[in-house]
């Protein structure tokens, strides 16, 4: 009893729809002139409409067109140019039955798109020194920055803050403390001062002493040869031993 009333409700709606539909055209018909034709297949375009006895003269798109569906149409469409000044590049080049895909240049990441193609994209953005890069840009995102925090530091171009170098462990002095954009900067320690510095003026004054030590030496022997001779002068303007010693002392 059931599938009878299913029979019956279908033979009478199958009619009714055809004839609703028969105003129309099938799906894969096109309406043109009070007529329906055979559409083209995707790729191609109509070069003559059908006729009573004729089906439907396709042709294929001409280069740098193409038509992605079963069509009627008199006219392929023109390729989309990915443009670089959209931020764009090629994904899939064009063919006859599909449009030109774009992606994103290197560095950009997509704003706005049409299917899967991107129709306008922009460049990433840059971290702020002080800050890492948390996640690098994608084709579809931007860049995500955070800030560094504690005893580190970054440009703005590192995937993490690093630590601030530590002098002290180094052995050296601090001589500019670090920022969160920039690492601290180590000079000669004191302590490295303090020990080299007594040494270098030891060496230097015991070097100056000896120098003086040396010349007065030598001053002093001079002299004493010179009196000596100046005795000897005497002695010989004098007669007697006993008035040179005299003079001498
Ligand atoms: C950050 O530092 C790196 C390596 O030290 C350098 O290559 C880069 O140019 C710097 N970036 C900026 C924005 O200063």
């Amino acid at each position: 009893m059931f599938t009878l009333r299913i029979i019956i409700l279908i033979t009478l709606i199958v009619p009714l729809n055809y004839e609703l539909c028969s105003c129309q055209c099938a799906r894969a018909e096109y309406k043109i002139d009070k007529q329906c034709c055979p559409m083209c297949a995707p790729g191609n375009r109509v070069l003559w409409h059908c006729t009573d006895d004729t089906s439907t003269t396709c042709v294929p798109c001409p280069p740098l067109t193409f038509i992605d569906e079963p069509n009627g149409f008199m006219e392929c469409f023109p390729c989309t140019v990915c443009d670089a000044n959209q931020g764009l590049r090629v994904n899939k080049v064009c063919t006859q039955s599909s449009d030109t895909v774009c992606k994103p240049l290197e560095r950009f990441y997509c704003i706005d798109k049409k299917k899967s193609s991107c129709t306008s994209a922009v460049q990433h953005s840059e971290c702020n020194p002080g800050q890492y890069i948390k996640q690098a840009g994608t084709g579809s995102t931007d860049t995500i920055c955070a800030d560094c925090t504690g005893d580190t530091y970054s440009n703005g171009s590192f995937s993490s803050c690093l630590p601030h170098t530590k002098c002290e462990a180094l052995g050296l002095a601090e001589t500019n403390p670090g920022t969160h954009s920039s690492d601290s900067e180590c000079g000669n320690s004191p302590t490295a001062v303090a020990i080299i510095a007594p040494s270098v003026i030891v060496t230097l004054a015991l070097a100056l002493f000896g120098v003086v030590f040396i010349f007065k030496h030598i001053w002093k022997k001079k002299q004493s040869k010179s009196s000596v001779v100046g005795c000897r002068r005497i002695a010989e303007s004098f007669e007697t031993e006993g008035q040179v010693k005299t003079i001498c002392e």
